[in-house]
């Protein structure tokens, strides 16, 4: 994915994210009767959403128990101490101001089912975002519409992976709920569908490699079933003109749903044209995912959906039939292994369906070199990035969050896009779940660093290293946004509006020092422990002595990650 990412290399500053491409660009330009036929033109977003029992509250139990959970650290904790874990969950926050004191609506660039999505400004830092407005008013099924979106909120955050949109602060306001994500600006994949007609094999296969790496990290590690994919919920991140690939993000986790292994489901939720026959006869599990992965593919291959009709109930139909035409045009030039793909996702029978892991696998992926497209990436960007995770031993939590906040906050910044591609390169062996594992990192070591010389044991070392630094919560993979933060060059702290731009994230009340109550709340510490530590952390960095860390103060400490 090397050559697909972003065309400014303004490598360290704050980015002011202007789109290339406005969504009025693709208006028009595409036959959509073509796809779908003329009688259901308006079907798009066509939401199937039937309430067979009320939303269960999502299942806490995943990666979010870290913040309460036992975690070893050799800063600053003494063996009473209780811990503070540092993750993107601590900076994705509940904003208590209101949200347009600080954002500034551009123009409306979506109106779905739940509510209105607009382009907007961070006012203070001029970042582009996009925010998703929630109803609370004159809203019938406001419960309903609660849970949903708390549930959104509550999955994005858990969710740490390069082809999955990020979440970065939501606010509760009396008229509703607002989400603030990363902004896509390339658009939907339905539009570049309705411009494209249909796509060269090769570009199919990078825009599907990377759904089905986030379909299998959300069903592997978060065991999230979306349920609503389809090319209105795949966002376009950036198109390279040069290769045509795309770097592509999934939203709208809406009606996504943590499930129990070997539990089905029976609410029918989904989007008729996407929707898998066994959702309509309401016994499924995440495999119904796969049906609308292949759903998709087959129209990004032919230009047209695999099931068609006049109307839901004929389209629906259809679907529980299960019949689909491979012959037409122009399905007899493309390979046999993009066929076999479709067959295998649109497989009637759940159990013999391809999962997403598998998929990963296909041949149809080997024959069109997409991993290797992915590599695209030079040698040298990849030692540095070795060395740099080698080298990551932050000194303290303060500087560990200001990573935190800047990876997971910047992902238009060219160096993270790059290392975006770098974590796919290291995530690469046939059981990936979307992070790293021991095995991964040292194969990376022995690859990019040692050169396939045989150093068994300074590979050992070194992985156990930076095992121990990174992976903070100790699951014995290394997620995405750790891998990042270990792995960015730390000089960006050299950049005071970066440094900045986490400072004012930290100093809530623009004070312009960081309070005890500030750490606390951005911390979320609550125990007699905790505070002992930020005041040990504060006392440690309070040069001037007042009790407060001031910009300066701030700034001379991150340094300190570079010496
Ligand atoms: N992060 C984003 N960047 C750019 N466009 C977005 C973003 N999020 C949503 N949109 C636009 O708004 C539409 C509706 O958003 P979505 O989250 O899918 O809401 P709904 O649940 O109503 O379908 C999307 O299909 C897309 O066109
Ligand atoms: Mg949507």
């Amino acid at each position: 994915m090397g050559c697909q990412c972003v065309s400014s290399k303004n490598n360290h500053s704050v980015p002011q994210v202007e789109p290339n491409r406005s969504n009025s660009f693709f208006k028009n330009s595409f036959n959509e009767e073509k796809t779908f036929p003329k009688s259901h033109r308006n079907l798009r977003n066509s939401k199937i959403n039937i309430k067979e029992k009320s939303l269960e509250k999502p299942n806490n139990n995943s990666k979010a128990s870290t913040l309460t959970s036992f975690h070893k650290n050799d800063r600053l904790l003494t063996k009473s101490d209780k811990p503070i874990a540092i993750n993107s969950q601590l900076v994705v926050s509940n904003n208590r101001e209101n949200v347009f004191k600080q954002y500034k609506i551009i123009k409306k660039i979506g109106e779905g089912s739940y509510g209105v999505v607009w382009k907007v400004k961070h006012k203070k830092t001029n970042l582009i975002r996009a925010m998703k407005k929630i109803k609370k008013k004159n809203n019938k099924a406001n419960d309903e519409t609660t849970k949903d979106i708390i549930n959104e909120i509550e999955l994005l955050r858990k969710l740490d992976h390069p082809n999955i949109v990020k979440i970065f602060e939501f606010f509760n306001e009396p008229d509703g709920y607002y989400l603030i994500t990363e902004f896509c600006s390339g658009g939907e994949l339905f539009d570049e569908i309705k411009k494209k007609k249909y796509f060269p094999e090769n570009i199919a296969a990078n825009i599907m490699y990377q759904i089905f790496n986030a379909i299998n990290y959300c069903h592997t590690f978060g065991k999230i079933i979306h349920r609503d994919l389809k090319p209105e919920n795949i966002l376009i991140v950036n198109h390279d003109e040069m290769t045509g690939f795309y770097r592509i993000k999934i939203i709208d986790f809406g009606t996504a749903k943590i499930y129990e292994q070997n539990k089905s489901e029976n609410k029918i939720i989904g989007s008729s044209y996407y929707i898998a026959p066994e959702v309509l006869h309401k016994n499924y599990n995440e495999k119904c995912d796969i049906w609308s992965v292949g759903v998709i593919l087959y129209i990004l291959l032919c230009g047209r959906a695999p099931f068609t009709g006049h109307n839901h109930n004929e389209i629906l139909s259809k679907i529980k039939i299960g019949n689909y035409d491979l012959k037409r045009k122009p399905f007899d030039t493309i390979s046999i292994e993009a066929k076999d793909l479709i067959k295998k996702c649109l497989e009637m029978n759940v159990n013999k369906r391809i999962s997403a892991k598998e998929a990963l696998n296909h041949s149809w992926f080997s024959k069109n070199h997409t991993k290797k497209n992915f590599m695209n990436i030079p040698d040298y960007f990849l030692q540095k990035t070795i060395k740099n995770i080698i080298n990551y031993k932050p000194k303290n939590e303060l500087q560990e969050l200001a990573l935190t906040y800047l990876v997971h906050n910047l992902p238009d910044l060219y160096e993270i896009q790059l290392l975006n591609n770098v974590f796919n390169i290291f995530n690469n062996s046939p059981n990936s779940q979307g992070k790293l594992t021991k095995p991964e990192i040292k194969q990376a070591l022995k690859k990019y660093l040692f050169k396939n010389n045989k150093n068994e044991h300074q590979i050992e070392k070194y992985s156990d290293e930076i095992f121990r630094h990174i992976d903070i919560d100790h699951n014995n993979y290394i997620e995405y946004e750790e891998f990042a933060r270990a792995g960015i060059d730390k000089n960006i702290f050299r950049e005071t509006n970066v440094l900045r731009f986490i400072f004012d994230f930290i100093d809530k009340d623009h004070s312009g020092e960081i309070s005890i109550d500030e750490l606390k709340e951005v911390f979320k510490i609550h125990s007699k422990n905790g505070e002992l530590l930020l005041k040990k952390l504060i006392h440690s960095l309070d040069q001037d002595m007042n009790g407060q860390i001031s910009f300066k103060e701030f700034t001379d400490v991150m340094i300190k990650i570079i010496e």
